[in-house]
């Protein structure tokens, strides 16, 4: 009697501690058995693609960001949409995510190893990690186990992502903080800016008309303000501009003296010089390596791939990323 008392109290100790180890049922290395060489794969058609389009390490990061703060990290963004029901793909903030064929060919290969194994959405996880990796930024263990949604929605983007004028508080208040993200995952999730571009159209309410008067934001650095305003015209929609001037290619933390030099493009990366905590972080990396923005970024990153999972018998796992089976 005893010892199967014991037994059970052993056993449900055992339960609470496999849970804690195992947050929302993702866990590193979660597909040793079921798909040895997953991310193997990933990591091999990531170094081809990144060799023939570079450009896509941002739009590629991204998409995972783009994906867990629409109905958590299930794949969504990359459903296909109807003309009847538009798919977040088809959503406003939309512009320049690109890369989707990069993950449709990426999943066929995982089909050919392992068929009905592998998720659309733990490939973006995945993805996210090697793009960052292959630019020289840091590597991290990713948490898989995620299975795939079933629900994308066209509308639901401009409710979740935050845009790109509002500051601090407001994406903290309104787009983190809802989502289980804090300050520190804001000041550090941010410096994913220090690769990729950006569309005139996303800033240029900074350089013309910012207060209805024909102004420019005051808080841009007043040499770069004329640099932006040559390369981007008041209507311009298409033209691109490198977020981390200088280095946008390369993952490091020069966007952090960027936004203290006030040459950043967004009022969101501006504003992180309004907030006590983000400015101590800022000047931080000046000096010094970048090893504490390159260990935090990897923190935030697993933390913002655990938004929302699908886990267990949840949704599914989808034969092509852009239509749910
Ligand atoms: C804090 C709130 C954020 C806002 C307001 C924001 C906003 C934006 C906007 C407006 C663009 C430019 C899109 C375009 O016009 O082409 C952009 C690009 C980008 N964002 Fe963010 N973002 C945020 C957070 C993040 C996070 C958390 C990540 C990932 C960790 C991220 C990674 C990127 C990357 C890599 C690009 C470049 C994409 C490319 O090269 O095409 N952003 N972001
Ligand atoms: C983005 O959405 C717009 C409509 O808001 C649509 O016209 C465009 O084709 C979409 N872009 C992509 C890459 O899906
Ligand atoms: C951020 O924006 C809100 C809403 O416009 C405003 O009330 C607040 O004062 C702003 N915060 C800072 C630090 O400027
Ligand atoms: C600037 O904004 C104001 C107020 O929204 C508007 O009346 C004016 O036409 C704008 N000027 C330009 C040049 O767009
Ligand atoms: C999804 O849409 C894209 C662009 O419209 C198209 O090229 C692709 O073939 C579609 N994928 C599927 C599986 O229908």
């Amino acid at each position: 009697m005893g010892l199967s008392k014991l037994l059970l109290v052993f056993s449900l100790l055992l339960l609470l501690f496999s849970s804690f180890t195992e947050a929302n049922g993702l866990k590193v290395g979660f597909y040793a058995k079921s798909c040895p060489k997953a991310e193997a794969i990933v990591s091999k058609e990531m170094k081809r693609v990144m060799k023939l389009a570079p450009s896509l390490a941002g739009p590629l990061l991204r998409m995972h960001f783009h994906d867990c703060f629409v109905n958590g990290c299930d794949g969504s963004v990359l459903l296909n949409g109807t003309r009847s029901s538009p798919a977040e793909k088809d959503g406003i903030p939309n512009v320049s995510l690109r890369g989707f064929g990069t993950i449709d060919g990426i999943k066929e290969k995982l089909e050919e190893a392992c068929p009905g194994i592998v998720s659309c959405a733990d490939i973006l996880a995945l993805v996210a990690r090697d793009a960052v990796v292959l630019t020289n930024g840091p590597f991290w263990e990713v948490p898989t186990g995620r299975r795939d949604g079933r629900r994308s929605v066209a509308i639901d983007t401009l409710r979740n992502l935050p845009p790109p004028f509002f500051n601090f508080t407001q994406i903290l208040n309104g787009f983190f903080a809802p989502k289980g993200l804090n300050a520190k995952d804001i000041i550090v999730l941010s410096g994913g800016h220090t690769i990729g571009t950006s569309h005139c159209s996303s800033f240029s309410n900074r350089l013309y008309n910012f207060t209805g008067k024909g102004d420019a934001d005051p808080s841009l650095d007043k040499y770069y303000l004329p640099k932006l305003k040559e390369k981007c015209k008041p209507d311009d929609v298409t033209t691109i501009v490198e977020m981390d001037p200088g280095s946008f290619k390369t993952f490091d933390a020069s966007y952090y003296k960027n936004v203290l030099k006030r040459r950043v493009l967004f009022t969101s990366d501006q504003s992180l010089l309004e907030h006590s905590e983000a400015r101590a972080y800022l000047q931080r990396q000046i000096y010094g390596s970048p090893s504490e923005f390159f260990k935090d970024f990897g923190v935030s990153m697993v933390k913002m791939g655990n938004i929302q999972v699908l886990t267990g018998n949840e949704g599914e796992i989808r034969k092509k990323c852009a239509i749910v089976n």
